[in-house]
């Protein structure tokens, strides 16, 4: 009964479309856990670039089943235009696509208030993607969220109370305190809006956790694909700049409904450098320098959601190891490698230290609440001069590559069981199988 996990080691965008429409060969199932439409998940299908935001990229592989699951919040408008848009290149999504009928609704006061929220905080705004995922999770948590459960007609009398009482809330908020100068949000109109796209979301609602149960109890392999990045984690994160959600491999069982017991596997994804998205402490950024400018550049580090310009800087091992003790990382995989090709010498966190001289082998838990008080400690390496682009064998790389990358490994106390050398599929080198 293999349960394998795919979760970020870093801030988000590490590559983890890829590592999962690779791994989904050998998998029955992919599942998403958690996040919702503020992923992009960047997926190459014949010779065609493809950014899902909310589908598992497991939709793009012949028999496979793409669940979205209970701890998934759904915006239902955007998942109906991704499957528009999926068809419309030729992928199928029919009864191979899945959603958990317990999954929360993103809302449009969601929107609203995640917009007016980050208005609000000022210079210490989070740098949200601006989706309402935040304000979901809350309500979800608060116990007045929506679930596309409660927009079955039978349950319509109760509902409409309850959301009759939500929208009151919603609306008085957003003309008293966030001073909204919108039409308030209509019970009936809200209410028609959502039925109607509950309708189109019908056909693909099921009890995902019985799904996955019963796949699992008959010896299927599920993927559970994580989102974002173990940085971003609510609880484990760089608090309070995280997403709202369980982004580490624990997430993957309350967030789909299976025990821990049926994870086998957790791969975590890094690139061989970092970045950052939004607001938040990011200890290695090489913000304003050439090198920084290069990797941005190189990398073509630019947000698959909301367009904005990531933050680069070089790899944390700090942050790294965390990740591998939060998820219980028994593999890792190492992305877009080949970017550093150029780079005469390459630097490694190891450590952080602060104003008074004090070293730091872990992240504090203020990080958070003070971004910019830890400066890196670096280790140094040579780089390798050369073209690594599409190398698909350990032992093609060059000698200072595979020094680099078992440094990596040693240093955040993982094995690794993927490099890549490129953003297509063969553009890989396998060092570990699934099983
Ligand atoms: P939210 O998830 O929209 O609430 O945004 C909270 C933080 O998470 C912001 O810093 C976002 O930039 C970041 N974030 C959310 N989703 C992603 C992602 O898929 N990749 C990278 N960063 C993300």
């Amino acid at each position: 009964m293999p349960g394998i996990v795919v979760v970020g080691a870093q801030w988000g965008d590490e590559g983890k479309g890829k590592v999962v429409d690779l791994l989904t060969q050998q998998a029955d199932i992919v599942a998403r856990f958690q996040g919702g439409n503020n992923a992009g998940h960047t997926v190459m299908f014949e010779d065609k670039t493809f950014v899902v935001h909310l589908i598992p990229s497991g939709v793009f592989w012949e028999n496979k089943i793409a669940v979205l699951g209970n701890g998934v919040v759904v915006d239902p408008a955007a998942l109906l235009d991704e499957v528009a848009q999926l068809r419309k290149a030729g992928v199928r999504v029919e009864d191979n696509l899945k959603v958990s009928d317990a999954a929360n609704v993103v809302m449009p006061y969601h929107k609203a208030f995640d917009q007016f929220r980050e208005a609000l905080r000022g210079p210490g705004k989070i740098g949200t993607t601006g989706r309402g995922i935040g304000p979901a999770y809350e309500d979800k948590m608060a116990r007045r969220g929506v679930r596309f459960s409660d927009f079955n007609p039978r349950m319509e009398k109760p509902f409409r109370v309850r959301l009759e009482q939500i929208l009151e809330e919603k609306n008085f908020l957003l003309r008293n305190h966030f001073r909204s100068e919108e039409k308030p949000f209509v019970l009936d109109e809200v209410y028609e809006r959502f039925r109607s796209l509950y309708a189109r979301v019908e056909p693909y609602l099921c009890d995902t956790p019985a799904l996955l149960n019963d796949a699992l109890d008959a010896g299927k392999t599920v993927l559970f694909e994580g989102a974002q990045g173990t940085g971003l984690d609510v609880d484990h994160g760089t608090y309070p700049y995280v997403t709202s959600s369980s982004t580490t491999a624990g997430g993957a069982c309350t967030g789909c409904g299976i025990g821990p017991t049926h994870i086998t596997k957790v791969i975590g994804i890094a690139k061989a450098y970092t970045t950052r998205v939004g607001e938040g402490p990011f200890p290695t950024e090489l913000a304003g320098t050439a090198i920084g400018e290069f990797l941005q550049k190189r990398g073509q580090e630019i947000g698959a959601t909301t367009g904005r310009v990531r933050r680069c800087g070089w790899f944390d091992a700090v942050l790294v190891r965390e990740s591998v003790r939060l998820n219980g990382m028994t593999a890792m995989a190492v992305m877009k490698l080949d970017v550093l090709d150029s780079l005469e010498t390459l630097k490694i966190a190891v450590g952080y230290k602060d104003e008074e001289g004090n070293t730091y082998d872990r992240i504090p838990h203020w990080m958070g609440s003070y971004p910019d008080r830890l400066t890196p400690v670096y280790e140094e390496m040579p780089g390798w001069n050369t073209t690594i682009r599409g190398i698909s064998r350990y032992e093609d790389l060059p000698a200072n590559t595979r020094a680099y990358l078992e440094r990596i490994s040693e240093l955040c106390g993982v094995p690794l069981m993927l490099v890549s050398t490129g953003p297509r599929r063969e553009e890989t080198i396998m060092l570990e199988g699934m099983s």
